[in-house]
């Protein structure tokens, strides 16, 4: 067997889950969907479904992955030979071809919007903002060009292998990013409307936390935001080392990623409401690239904040879109035995001519922007798809995995191994058993039933 190669070290693989973990879903999709789910009700449900269901089986994840030492398919169908726990493995490819193609679109317009800032369009004329946004979402070859440069950039690092690259990347960008949002919280939080901005944020709405479209969309973006349910953390956790405890690894992770993401709503919804007339359960898509841009002017030296913050977040994206696409790469590499080259050739390929409807669907083609029958944008119906049912739907077949079939001790097993740190393991057991199952069962088939 080749050398798989590993993490350099413990912070290697924190670097790298969270290069993962941090990308426009925080910063863009959770502010979005905080906007659609009528705010702080929506939050609450968020940091329930991080804390109770996608903590556990984020580790059991890991733990499997390190198990094996493989990728999602050929992990599941080694624990469990001949039986069909291998399709968990083949869901979690198709999601990484779904959800990248839709993701490539959005890594896109921050390409865009770095630029617009930088050339001043962003902070120029404060009516044309919003009008911006749909002007440039329209320009369909635009779009088609920009997807393809994130994808070919996502590629080109890929096949240069990828390992000290992302840990690299990572260690250099968090810290400024980091920063840079607590400056932008700041202005933020002293602009006039800021304290709606910020009740609408933190003061739940009680009738929205009976609203099963929140609960579900909740539950979606917190596997999007934690990479979770397609095993490109079950992939990370393949190259990481036997003596690192997974638990306290796993923390850092899930803390940092939710911080972000919640950072990211503390400069949204106080600069939104500073706007007149702003609505942010209307806004969608859109919402980060009409608000931001308004901040921005209100910053001495605007084009460069602003410029500086679209390419980092250009750069938080693809970290992410690395992690998408390696788990189809792998997979062909170990499952079909192609060159790793013609491999992530192949599958950039197909993701491509799926991202297209999705870069044309916003403005530029009729059909995709409006399609028939669903009345949503086609970009909107591969979010749906993807991250709000086959994330979730993953992740409940990895809990009843390490919950029925390959067992809950042998998982404690692998995640106290060399006397690891596990906190409170028999909850862990009767969360990953139970809760987690039940409750993605749950919210998904009361979702199905209200669609009805
Ligand atoms: N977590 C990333 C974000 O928040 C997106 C992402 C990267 C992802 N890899 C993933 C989502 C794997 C699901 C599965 O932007």
């Amino acid at each position: 067997m080749t050398d798989r190669g590993s993490w350099s070290s413990r912070i290697g693989f924190i670097l790298a889950a969270s290069g993962s973990a941090v990308g426009l879903g925080n910063i863009w999709g959770f502010p979005t969907r905080v906007g659609q789910g009528g705010g702080a009700a929506f939050v609450f449900i968020y940091l329930l479904c991080i804390a109770l269901i996608c903590f556990p089986i984020m580790v059991s994840e890991i733990a499997i992955g390190r198990r094996t030492k493989m990728s999602p398919v050929r992990s599941f169908s080694t624990l469990k030979p001949t039986t069909y726990w291998w399709l968990v493995g083949g869901i979690g490819v198709l999601a990484g071809v779904g959800i990248l193609s839709f993701y490539s679109v959005i890594a896109g317009w921050t390409i865009a919007y770095a630029w617009f800032s930088l050339t001043g369009q962003l902070t120029a004329t404060q009516q044309d903002v919003s009008v911006l946004f749909a002007q440039f979402t329209s320009r369909g070859w635009v779009n088609v060009g920009l997807t393809l440069l994130v994808l070919a950039s996502t590629a080109t690092v890929l096949i240069g292998g990828i390992r000290t690259g992302i840990e690299r990347v990572t260690k250099a960008l968090m810290p400024v990013l980091i920063v840079l949002l607590v400056i932008l919280a700041f202005r933020a939080l002293t602009l006039p409307g800021a304290a709606e901005g910020l009740r609408y944020y933190l003061t739940p709405d009680p009738t929205r936390l009976l609203d099963i479209s929140v609960f579900n969309s909740a539950l979606g973006q917190a596997f999007f935001s934690l990479s979770l349910g397609m095993g490109a953390i079950l992939t990370y956790g393949s190259y990481l080392d036997k003596r690192t405890g997974i638990a306290a690894a796993a923390i850092w992770v899930a803390l940092l990623d939710t911080l972000i993401a919640l950072l990211a709503g503390f400069i949204i919804f106080p600069a939104g409401f500073s706007i007149t007339g702003f609505d942010p359960s209307t806004s969608g898509p859109g919402l980060i690239f009409a608000v931001l841009p308004r901040l921005f002017s209100e910053l001495p030296g605007g084009e460069i904040f602003g410029a500086t913050f679209f390419v980092l977040l250009s750069v938080a994206a693809l970290t992410s879109t690395i992690s998408l696409l390696e788990v189809p790469v792998s997979h062909c590499v170990d499952s079909r035995g192609w060159t790793r080259r013609r491999s992530v050739t192949t599958v950039t390929g197909i993701v491509f001519i799926l991202a297209v409807p999705s870069a044309l669907g916003n403005g530029s083609v009729d059909f995709f922007t409006t399609l028939p029958i669903l009345g949503i944008d086609f970009l909107s119906l591969m979010s749906t798809i993807w991250n709000d049912f086959a994330l979730p739907i993953g992740g409940f077949f990895t809990a009843l995995f390490v919950g029925i079939a390959w067992g809950t001790n042998k998982a404690l097993d692998e995640l106290t191994l060399h006397n690891a740190w596990f906190p409170a393991k028999k909850f862990w057991k009767f969360l990953i058993r139970w809760v987690c199952p039940l409750a993605i069962a749950l919210i998904i088939g009361a979702t199905f039933f209200s669609l009805y």
